[in-house]
């Protein structure tokens, strides 16, 4: 349940104030069929809302608090694969907190129905605990508005069901990355936590990744870096590949935080 009616209808006149002036369209805004028009884009600020979750009220803006965050969500309670992802993030919770991520899930049952399918996670998966909070969107007011539903996937009333969005927000509250998978189909995991790493490579340390990077594999120096700031901010130096065009721009220097 979304509470606090008052304060998301400040938040919402904010963000009509906001689209009317930037020229941009609100994220999330319905498209009157149960599905939004417009998902959220890289870069955008985090849509604020107030959900109860299985550990109480949280208050998203708050809740990031200058970490990293990440919100994925799920389509229903008591689902086969839904199950195997809450047990996974559970076993990853610890390289989520070594790498300062707030984590927060979301499926669209109400908090009681998360409480009791928590039990059944960690039967599961019997290695993980499920430490991190489930918003409850039993409405789905919170899967519309991200723009998280999958057409494909109907409940027996025809209604779309959420679909596996992952979103990883930085510090500053914005959106670094979206993917957004049809309910049928499991996230990796693995596969979040090595993008992750990127971002917060990116973010740190002005570095790309390259194809099927792997955390401790050679990076990218930036384009946007020139060489002289390169060398002066790469210590173990970088190698420029010749290329038949003669241009400078594959660079590769070692992964500079370790
Ligand atoms: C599942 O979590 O197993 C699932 C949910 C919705 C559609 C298909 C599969």
């Amino acid at each position: 349940m979304i509470g606090h009616e008052k304060k998301t209808t400040d938040r919402t006149e904010r963000a009509v104030d906001e689209a009317s002036r930037t020229g941009r369209e609100m994220p999330g805004k319905d498209d009157g069929a149960g599905t939004s028009k417009m998902a959220l884009k890289l870069g955008d600020l985090a849509p604020s809302f107030v959900a109860e979750t299985t550990q109480g009220e949280i208050d998203f803006h708050k809740y990031i608090d200058g970490s990293w965050a990440i919100l994925f969500s799920h389509p229903n309670d008591f689902t086969p694969v839904c199950t195997t992802e809450l047990g996974a993030v559970g076993k990853f919770m610890p390289e989520f907190e070594k790498r300062g991520v707030k984590v927060l899930a979301l499926s669209c049952n109400d908090v009681e129905s998360h409480k009791a399918w928590i039990k059944d996670i960690e039967s599961f998966t019997p290695e993980a605990q499920v430490s991190y909070p489930i918003i409850s969107d039993p409405k789905r007011d919170l899967a519309v508005q991200f723009g998280m539903l999958d057409p494909d996937e109907q409940d027996a009333a025809g209604i779309p069901l959420t679909a596996r969005a992952v979103y990883v927000f930085g510090p500053d509250k914005k959106l670094k990355l979206s993917i957004l998978y049809p309910a049928t189909t499991g996230r990796n995991f693995h596969e979040v936590l090595r993008v992750i790493d990127s971002l917060q490579l990116t973010a740190n340390h002005s570095v790309a990744t390259p194809v099927n990077w792997n955390a401790g594999d050679k990076c990218m120096v930036v384009p946007g870096l020139s060489n002289e700031a390169a060398a002066a901010k790469f210590p173990k130096g970088f190698e420029t590949i010749e290329v038949p065009s003669g241009k400078q721009y594959i660079r590769l220097t070692p992964q500079p935080n370790i």
